[in-house]
């Protein structure tokens, strides 16, 4: 009797914050869906350190000054034919197929965090050379943006 109280009451209380989660989520995916408006992307911070080896990094903030969320689906430069988008997680690079631009906010691509990884590249660009990349997104027109390359330990964090 006891036992099955306790299930009931641990069952309602998932049923009322899933019910107060969809509330929250929905509203926020209403006013997005409604908002026909493209979203308003702007690229800045982008920078490639120095490669060392056959692969480069690549870091940029992209911002969304709209009430539209898009996606990052993926980048493409002459630098590589093989341009992947990696997250960290516990210290591990993985790669994943998308990166949120959340609405009326931005993704931040930075070290030690979530990056643009250039495999195989065609050639290693030195510092002060420029890479130019263009990225790809789910609903944003694409944009290109040139990358300056900087020192191999570059981090505009530590600044
Ligand atoms: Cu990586």
């Amino acid at each position: 009797m006891n036992r099955r109280t306790t299930a009931l009451s641990a069952a309602t209380a998932l049923a009322v914050s899933l019910a107060l989660g969809l509330t929250g989520c929905s509203s926020d995916d209403v006013t997005a869906d409604n908002a026909k408006g493209k979203p308003k992307l702007e690229v800045s911070g982008a920078f490639m350190p120095q490669p060392v080896m056959d692969m480069a990094g690549g870091f940029l903030t992209i911002k969304n000054d709209s009430a539209t969320a898009d996606k990052l689906l993926s980048v493409t430069s002459g630098l590589s034919d093989d341009i992947q988008i990696h997250e960290t997680k516990n210290q591990k690079m993985q790669q994943v197929t998308s990166f949120d631009i959340p609405a009326n906010g931005e993704l931040k691509l930075e070290r030690g965090g979530s990056h643009i990884m250039f495999m195989g590249i065609k050639q290693k660009p030195k510092q002060g050379d420029k890479v130019d990349i263009e990225l790809h997104f789910e609903k944003s027109d694409p944009i290109k943006v040139t990358l300056p390359v900087e020192a191999p330990n570059h981090n505009p964090k530590q600044h």
